[in-house]
């Protein structure tokens, strides 16, 4: 690998020599001795891994777990060992844990400062969503909560304020005599030197977030060389908005885009909230949520309903696709060797868009089914319908048969029912560990009727339930 370098609790470290995905977890505690950033699940679920990574964006929570050392460059790390100051002092959030006895056995609670570290730095108060990555199973969340709350008011630590973010030139990474005869670069820099890049070698793996891709490293125990990341290019991370419409670059993080869409698409935002956590979404992208091509995520649904437009690029050429027709079949994209995802364009506004994910969890779970709708409704006829699901078949799918029956008739409850009938004929979906197939249809369906009260200004989401 070529050299990496980044700041690790304050000190320049330089790294070369490293497989590239060699995971910042493992590097820490196996040759750093850093063990306080500990191993729960090392799939991202449990939030026992989690660091502080500071960029020019600010200070942001990761899980060490599947995060490979080259998406590091030029970034601050802080660890657990890093969270005192520089005489010892103990971070206001260390302190608060101590004082609302937030802590048990202990192995979750490098995680949970970490992650409340992260969050009182930016001045984060919604904690519940903040600490729904990070699992305890032996305190309970209540003193933990109380100890966030308590933290809130103290100063942030002149230690993590000033933490530097070295001053890199820029590099692309060239392999040359690196580790797996990796001849790409390893972090292009724009989208033109990937795309030249992948273009010539179009059986590299890329990553992105590796919020996917880092479980095929730690359950699969794949060597993924050569492998290209995508996180050193600012110009796929753009959010451009015009009057009409809304591009995202597919390196916009799930968090990022969980913000700018609060206000243009409530609804949207509202759903990705639910988006595994704070830790996950920081790292996964919609690129790469619509790449992966798996038929419960979360992100096609809600972009397909909103008309979105899928812009492709391989080397020079581009084309552009409805996001609906990328998804060709179980784990089929429609992508040519060395093509990949640009951005995605949705409409910039869309009054009726609501998305239903019901999860055996609330927090960080994935969907068993994700329903996402938008109809037109103009003097209280249908006139335009745009529904579609995930889970509910080998591919995030639209409901066309479904969207026939609502087209021109009136938006009441009888012309919804015959909707919910006529999902049957777009989708049969599979039982599997997270729901039945009966289960599934049935809970699609009542989506339908959920999304009718929802629209005429029902109390429909579990949360606005007054005790
Ligand atoms: C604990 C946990 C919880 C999760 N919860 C959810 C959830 O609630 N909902 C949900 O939808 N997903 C969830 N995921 C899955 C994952 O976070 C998302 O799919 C995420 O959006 C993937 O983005 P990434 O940037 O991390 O992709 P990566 O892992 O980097 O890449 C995923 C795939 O996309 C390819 N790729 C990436 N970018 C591009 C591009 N620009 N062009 C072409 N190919 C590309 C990669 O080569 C790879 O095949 C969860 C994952 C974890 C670990
Ligand atoms: S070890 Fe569980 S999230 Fe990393
Ligand atoms: S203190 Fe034991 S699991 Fe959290």
């Amino acid at each position: 690998m070529s050299e990496i370098a980044f700041h690790l609790n304050g000190t320049p470290v330089r790294i070369s020599g490293e497989h590239p995905t060699r995971t910042l977890l493992d590097w820490l505690r196996e040759t750093r001795g850093l063990t306080g950033t500990k191993e729960g699940c090392n799939e991202g679920d449990c939030g026992a891994c989690t660091v502080m990574v500071t960029d020019e964006a600010g200070p942001k929570a990761l899980n060490a777990c599947i995060l490979f050392l080259p998406q590091l460059h030029g970034k601050a790390v802080r660890t657990v060992e890093g969270l005192t100051g520089p005489k010892g002092q103990a971070h206001p959030v260390q302190e608060a844990m101590v004082a609302h006895h937030g802590t048990q056995c202990g192995f979750c609670t490098p995680g949970f400062v970490m992650s409340m570290a992260a969050a009182h730095a930016t001045g984060r108060k919604d904690h519940d969503d903040v600490l729904a990555g990070n699992l305890c199973r032996c305190t309970g969340y209540a003193p933990i909560i109380r100890a966030a709350e308590a933290a809130e008011s103290a100063p942030v630590p002149d230690w993590i304020v000033d933490d530097p973010i070295p001053l890199l030139e820029i590099s692309s990474g060239g392999e040359a005599g690196g580790r797996g005869g990796q001849t790409a670069p390893l972090r292009p820099q724009s989208s033109d030197e990937l795309a030249a890049a992948y273009l010539a070698t179009p059986d590299a793996t890329l990553i992105a977030g590796a919020t996917d891709v880092g479980l095929w490293v730690t359950k699969q125990l794949r060597d993924l060389a050569p492998v290209i990341f995508l996180n050193a290019i600012a110009d796929l991370q753009q959010i451009e908005t015009t009057p009409d419409s809304i591009r995202i670059g597919a390196g916009v993080t799930i968090e990022t885009l969980r913000n700018a869409m609060r206000v243009a698409h409530p609804a949207l935002a509202e759903m990705l909230r639910r988006f595994a956590s704070v830790q996950v979404r920081n790292a996964a992208t919609i690129g790469g949520n619509i790449a992966n091509g798996s038929p419960i995520g979360d992100g096609p649904p809600a972009l397909i309903a909103l008309g979105g437009t899928l812009h492709l690029r391989r080397g020079d050429t581009r084309r552009d696709l409805a996001l609906e027709d990328f998804f060709l079949d179980y784990r089929k994209q429609d992508r040519q060797p060395g093509e990949f995802v640009e951005a995605v364009t949705i409409p910039a506004t869309a009054p009726g868009l609501r998305i239903y994910k019901l999860s055996k969890r609330f927090d960080q779970d994935i969907s068993a089914v994700c329903g996402a709708f938008n109809l037109t409704v103009e003097g209280g006829t249908i006139t335009a319908a745009r529904i579609a699901f995930g889970g509910m078949a080998g591919i995030p799918k639209r409901a066309t048969a479904t969207e026939a029956v609502l087209l021109g008739r009136p938006f009441t409850e009888p012309t919804i029912r015959a909707a919910m009938a006529a999902m049957t004929q777009d989708f049969q979906p599979l039982s599997d560990m997270r729901a039945s197939a009966a289960y599934r249809m049935q809970t699609a369906q009542n989506m339908a009727l959920r999304y009718f009260h929802d629209l005429n200004g029902t109390p429909v989401n579990v949360l606005e339930v007054a005790p």
